[in-house]
C-alpha cells in the first residue's frame, strides 16, 4: 500500500488532526472522507481539504466506502464505542481518541470487535509522545531512582471551565466523570511510566465551583450577566453556561490507587485553578523524578544514605517540540501510519486505553459511593 486512505468521524475540534494525515502529493496518507453531524463543519473541512473529499452526516456511509482504509474516530466520548465497533466491523484500521469509551464494558466490547476484525487499532494517548514525559520514563527505566514505590500526580486544570464546563463534557451521561475524561491521560501516564496497571482505587470528589441553577439552554452570548461572569466566553464555540443545572461532573477530584507490585499512587485533579500544570513525581528506593510543565524542566534527586549532599542531582531542560500538544500530535499521527503500513506496534495500545478507563470508572464509582475501595476488573479480552 503506497498511500493510506483515511476517513474522519468528527472533522472539527480534535478532528483537526486530519491536517497531519492529508499529504495528497507525496505523503504516506490522504484524507478522503469526513463524517460529522454539523453541516457547517463538513463544509469547512471540504474547503480546507481541497481535494473534493466525500462528506456525510451519517458515519455509516463513510464506513461503507471501499476507498476508506482507515478511520480516525474524533467524535465525543459517548460516541466512541458505537463508532469504533462499527469501524472495526466494517474492516477499517482505527485510530480512536481517548478516552476509549465511557464505560469499562464499552472498552471490552471494542476490544472484542478489534480481535474479531484482524485490523490495526490504537488509542489517541498523545501524552505518550510528549518529550517531557518520555524523558521521565527514560529516567525511571534507567534505574536512576531505583525501584518505584510511589507516584504523586497533581493536575491543575486551569482552563477547566473552558474545556469541560461549556459543552457536552459537563454531564455524567456524556462523559461519566472528569476522572475518566480528563484523567484518562494522567492515569495512562502513571501506568506507562511505572509499567504497571491499577488494581484498586478509592476516591473523593465534588462539584465545588461549576454547575448551579442557570437554565440548561442559557449560552454566554445571550446571558444578561455576560459582563460580570468570570467564566464567560461568548465568542467561543463552547459557550453553554458553566453554571447550568444539568452540570454534574465533579470539578474537584482526589483518587488514591494501588498498582500491580504494590506501587501507591495519588491523583489530584482540580478544574478551577488559575494556572495549567501537570506535575508528576515518581519516587523510587534510590531517589525521585519530578517535572514542571510550565518551566519545561525535569529534576532527578537521588538518595544518599551517608550524606545530605546532593552531588548526583540533575536538572534537565526539555523543550517541547513544534506542533499541537507540545509537538505530540504530528508524531502520534505518524505512529498510526507506521502501525498500519509498516506493522509497527503502537506506543498507545488498546489495552492501555481500557485500563485507564477502568481506573477512571472505578474512581467515579468510589467517589459517588462514600469513597469505598473498588477493585479494577480484569479485561476478559486481554486476560488482564
Ligand atoms: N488526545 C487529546 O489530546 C485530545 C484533545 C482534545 C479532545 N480529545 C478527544 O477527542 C474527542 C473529541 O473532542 P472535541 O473536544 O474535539 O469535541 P467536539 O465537541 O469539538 O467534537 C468533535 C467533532 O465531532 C463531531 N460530532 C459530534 N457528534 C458526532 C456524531 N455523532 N457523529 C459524527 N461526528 C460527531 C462534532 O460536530 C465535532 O466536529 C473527545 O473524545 C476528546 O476526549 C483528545
Amino acid at each position: 500500500m503506497d498511500q493510506l486512505h483515511i476517513g474522519m468521524i468528527g472533522v472539527s475540534g480534535r478532528g483537526g488532526l486530519w491536517h497531519n494525515w492529508h499529504r495528497p502529493k507525496d505523503g504516506r496518507s490522504v484524507v478522503v472522507a469526513g463524517a460529522d453531524v454539523r453541516p457547517e463543519f463538513l463544509k469547512r473541512f471540504a474547503s480546507d481539504n481541497g481535494d473534493d473529499p466525500f462528506t456525510t452526516p451519517d458515519y455509516r456511509e463513510l464506513l461503507a466506502r471501499d476507498d476508506v482504509d482507515a478511520v480516525a474516530v474524533c467524535s465525543p466520548d459517548f460516541c466512541h464505542e458505537e463508532h469504533a465497533v462499527a469501524a472495526l466491523e466494517a474492516g477499517k484500521h482505527v485510530f480512536l481518541e481517548k478516552p476509549m469509551a465511557i464505560t469499562t464494558e464499552g472498552c471490552d466490547r471494542i476490544l472484542r470487535a478489534w480481535h474479531a476484525s484482524g485490523k490495526r487499532f490504537m488509542i489517541g494517548f498523545n501524552m505518550r509522545y510528549m518529550r517531557i514525559f518520555r524523558v521521565m520514563k527514560e529516567i525511571v527505566e534507567s534505574g536512576a531512582v531505583g525501584e518505584l514505590k510511589a507516584v504523586w500526580v497533581r493536575h491543575f486544570v486551569g482552563h477547566g471551565g473552558d474545556f469541560y464546563y461549556h459543552d457536552w463534557h459537563a454531564t455524567r451521561q456524556n462523559a461519566t466523570s472528569l476522572l475518566l475524561q480528563k484523567g484518562s491521560h494522567d492515569i495512562d501516564m502513571i501506568h506507562w511510566i511505572t509499567g504497571r496497571y491499577t488494581r484498586r482505587v478509592a476516591a473523593f470528589g465534588s462539584l465545588d465551583f461549576f454547575g448551579g441553577d442557570k437554565p440548561n439552554d442559557l449560552t454566554c452570548d445571550t446571558c444578561p450577566e455576560v459582563r460580570a461572569c468570570t467564566e464567560t466566553q461568548p465568542d467561543s464555540p463552547r459557550r453553554q453556561c458553566a453554571f447550568r443545572q444539568e452540570v454534574d461532573v465533579e470539578d474537584n477530584n482526589i483518587m488514591i490507587m494501588e498498582l500491580d507490585g504494590g506501587i501507591k499512587a495519588s491523583y489530584l485533579q482540580c478544574h478551577f485553578t488559575p494556572d495549567y500544570h501537570r506535575n508528576y513525581t515518581f519516587i523510587g528506593t534510590e531517589g525521585r523524578v519530578e517535572n514542571s510543565e510550565p518551566e519545561e524542566k525535569v529534576w532527578v534527586k537521588t538518595r544518599r544514605s551517608n550524606t545530605y549532599r546532593e552531588y548526583a542531582d540533575c536538572e534537565y531542560s526539555v523543550k517541547a517540540a513544534r506542533g499541537s500538544h507540545s509537538g505530540a500530535d504530528p508524531v502520534i499521527c505518524e505512529d498510526f501510519l507506521d502501525m498500519v503500513m509498516d506493522g509497527k506496534e503502537p506506543i498507545a495500545t488498546p489495552l492501555a486505553g481500557r485500563m485507564s478507563v477502568a481506573a477512571g470508572c472505578a474512581g467515579a464509582f468510589s467517589l459517588r459511593n462514600g469513597g469505598v475501595p473498588v477493585d479494577i476488573s480484569t479485561s476478559p479480552e486481554q486476560g488482564y
